[in-house]
């Protein structure tokens, strides 16, 4: 038994997330921490919401409401929702809990301490009609790479170039629209990444067995330059974590506060210390997973995140672990994900393109859209949701081939030897073929699995589910049954027990219905089978079961063109 520690990249606080954010972070990183717990692990699983930044000031202005009343909304929300997706997190924490106020301001102070802090005069952009400085989203202007004339003060969204906003032309503020924008010095706060490059790119080079994606991202920021560069910590903004150095004030930075991309990753860590607090536990409890010095040096850590997160938890987030001088965990693999793409183009949340997850739980469970996407994980490539192939996939792979077994089976034996487990005579030839083939498939399954590779597991694991399928259609129970009903029986029974062992393995990508299956048979989700064999007879004759109603509905041809309509956007 090992101790695996899973974070999932924190969520903005700024809206309801598409199915894209989805993918490539929440619900890669359930699906693993699911099954490491079916494997016997201790796992600590946590995500957060991410609630600092302009775009969270800015959606709260937009909204109407106190930036803090609408992040305590907006939060609420997305775990809503994670449970709805069955996200089973530990903890679902805040960036802006007072732990994560703390820790920012102890990181901080260490920093600095160890000589890793410059403070720098910036020239920033000034709105006197404000009273304030305006930092990234608060300008908006002309792209002075491609002329866009509502690009925003940290990225042009149409040619996508990074930018600052002093190169806007003619700026304007996103407060209150006025133009009579200056630039002023004021002090800022830059972590010296650059003198930590050597340490970093050290570590980089030792993690051989990271996912090409990651380690290409990675290592392109490293040769960039780009990534080593010293980058400010710090922002003009209300609403954050005010600028401390441990607990001491730091002249010169009064109504400064952290910028997002520090504090976040910082979240990870806050966000076991939330949950021990949660549940009234000390902080051992959390430092066991984060504190080299105690209990963590046997913690494995592994990451999720899109591909666009990568730097900053490659670089940043390390460099600020490393830099505090003292024993925190490093991540130990990050696996990354490419992007998902809707109906040939991309998910827009400005233009309402795509699917949200609220609107996806509204339409079908949580387990069609946990299905799917994993199966069609981005994880060599950029992928894409189209209606038409998530209908096929789901049709195919829930319904017609798990769905249809489970419900041939049990309706099969209803009808013959009422709902309870026939006995029949001994296994023959035909389910020892089975065990042996179950038995290679689920080592396969696992070492995917254990690989964190999503997308050959799910493919695995369809691979049993057909192996089921094949064998009740070749031992024609049905037709058997007129000459034999002995031998039927034992047909039945054997595959009874396959849907024992189907609701164990499919767990973790499909867990409402595993607990549907297993509620079915009137037993809880099986322990992870050990031994096949022994799994496949555990089930024994005049063990009771209720036949399931149906488990995976059809899409139709007719829903899917209604959703491909409602969910066009503008
Ligand atoms: O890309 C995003 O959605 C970010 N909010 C992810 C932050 S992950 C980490 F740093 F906490
Ligand atoms: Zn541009």
């Amino acid at each position: 038994m090992a101790r695996i520690l899973i974070t999932s990249a924190i969520p903005y606080i700024n809206g309801i997330k598409h199915l894209g954010t989805l993918v490539g972070s929440q619900l890669p990183s359930d699906v693993y921490a699911r099954y490491c717990r079916a494997r016997g692990h201790e796992v600590m699983h946590i995500c957060a919401t991410d609630e600092h930044g302009t775009p969270a000031e800015l959606a709260a202005a937009k909204a109407g409401m106190p930036v803090a009343e609408f992040c305590a909304m907006m939060w609420q929300k997305q775990a809503d929702l994670a449970q709805g997706f069955a996200l089973g997190f530990d903890h679902f924490g805040r960036s802006s809990s007072q732990r994560n106020h703390r820790l920012t301001q102890h990181f901080a102070g260490r920093l600095a301490d160890a000589g890793l802090i410059a403070e720098v005069d910036e020239k920033m952009v000034y709105s006197p009609a404000d009273g304030r400085f305006l930092p990234d989203r608060y300008v908006e202007g002309t792209c002075p790479n491609c002329g866009y004339e509502g690009a925003r003060g940290d990225q042009c969204e149409n040619c996508t170039k990074q930018l600052d906003p002093t190169e806007l032309i003619d700026p304007r503020s996103a407060v209150s629209g006025a133009t009579d924008l200056e630039v002023r010095e004021t002090k800022h706060l830059h972590l010296r990444q650059s003198a930590l490059a050597d340490q970093l790119e050290t570590w980089i080079d030792r993690q051989t067995d990271w996912p090409i994606l990651t380690t290409s991202i990675a290592k392109k920021w490293l040769k960039d330059g780009d990534g080593l560069r010293d980058r400010g910590i710090t922002r003009d903004l209300d609403w954050g974590i005010p600028v401390k150095r441990g607990d001491q004030d730091w002249p010169g930075m009064e109504g400064k506060v952290f910028y997002v991309w520090f504090d976040a990753p910082i979240e990870y860590i806050a966000a076991t210390a939330e949950w021990a607090d949660a549940h009234g536990r000390p902080d051992a409890d959390w430092e066991r997973w984060w504190r080299t010095d105690k209990g963590a040096k046997d913690v494995r850590y592994v990451q999720f995140m899109g591909k666009d997160n990568v730097p900053f938890h490659a670089l940043s987030f390390p460099a600020t672990i490393i830099g505090s001088g003292e024993p925190w965990k490093l991540v130990d693999y990050i696996k990354s994900f490419n992007f998902l793409n809707y109906q040939g183009g991309q998910f827009s949340t400005s233009k309402g393109r795509g699917v949200f997850q609220d609107q996806a739980l509204e339409i079908l469970p949580a387990d069609y859209w946990r299905w799917w996407l994993m199966a069609n994980a981005p994880e060599t490539s950029d992928s894409e949701f189209t209606w038409a192939a998530f209908q096929a996939g789901v049709n195919k792979d829930l319904a017609d081939v798990l769905g249809n077994f489970i419900s041939r089976v049990t309706k099969f034996c209803r009808s013959k030897f009422g709902e309870t487990v026939p006995k029949g005579g001994s296994y023959g030839t035909a389910e020892a073929e089975v065990i042996a083939e179950l038995t290679a498939r689920t080592a396969t399954y696992q070492a995917h699995m254990d690989a964190i590779e999503l997308r050959k597991a799910a493919a695995e694991l369809r691979a049993i589910w057909v192996a089921g399928n094949e064998y009740l259609q070749a031992a024609a129970p049905w037709a058997v049954f007129k000459t034999d009903p002995d031998a039927a029986a034992a047909t039945v029974r054997f595959a009874l027990n396959l849907i024992r062992l189907y609701a164990a393995l499919s767990a973790p990508f499909i867990p409402g219905a595993a607990a549907s299956i297993a509620g079915a048979l009137d037993i809880d989700v099986p322990d992870w089978p050990d031994d096949i064999n022994a799994a496949l007879s555990a089930l024994i004759p005049g063990h009771g079961f209720t036949t399931p109603e149906v488990l995976f509905a059809k899409i139709t041809d007719d829903q899917r063109e209604a959703w491909e309509e409602q969910f066009a956007g503008q």
